[in-house]
């Protein structure tokens, strides 16, 4: 499906939009959200955070932050459960993709049971390298994907 969607980089103004995304996804133990004001004032320090919006709503959010000169590490995704199924982060994912297109490496962690973000990762070309048990201290497994260059 063909999706227009724009990202707006997120400023300290709209971490209660955040939060209310993160909201939206939360009562998971696939997804652990960052529901705290305190917890976004230092994630914008370091990271860089869009807003997805769709037809002048936003939808959902998508962040990164560098990790080395040439390692990106995708810290966020999520979606309004109202608008997913839509194709919105497959589109938000080949944007954020694209803006990184001169990474050796890109890489994230899910829940190894995530299986909606396992499959659209995968449909990225990125492979599963290993499992951690209790990767936030919350008890649950993550596992690390990456996109390497060259492999
Ligand atoms: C994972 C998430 C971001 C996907 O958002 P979405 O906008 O619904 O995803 P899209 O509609 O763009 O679908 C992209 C791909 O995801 C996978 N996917 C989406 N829904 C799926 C489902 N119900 N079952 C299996 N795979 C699914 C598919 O690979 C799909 O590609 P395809 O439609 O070409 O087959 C969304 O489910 C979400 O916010 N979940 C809660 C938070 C979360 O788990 N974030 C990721 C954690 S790292």
């Amino acid at each position: 499906m063909e999706n227009n969607i724009q990202l707006k980089k997120a400023t300290l103004a709209d971490i209660p939009t955040i939060i209310s995304i993160e909201q939206s996804v939360s009562g998971s133990k696939l997804y652990s959200p960052m529901l705290t004001e305190g917890e976004w004032l230092e994630a914008l320090k370091r990271n860089t955070t869009y807003l997805i919006e769709k037809d002048g709503e936003i939808v959902g959010e998508i962040s990164y932050e560098f990790k080395g000169p040439s390692h990106a590490y995708i810290d966020g995704l999520a979606m309004n459960p109202k608008f997913q199924g839509q194709g919105i982060a497959r589109s938000a994912m080949q944007l954020v993709l694209e803006e990184l297109k001169d990474m050796d490496r890109v890489d994230l962690v899910t829940h190894p049971l995530n299986e909606k973000a396992i499959n659209l990762y995968k449909s990225f070309e990125f492979v599963i390298e290993s499992q951690v048990e209790n990767y936030f201290g919350d008890g649950e497994p993550r596992v690390v994907l990456a996109k390497e260059k060259n492999k």
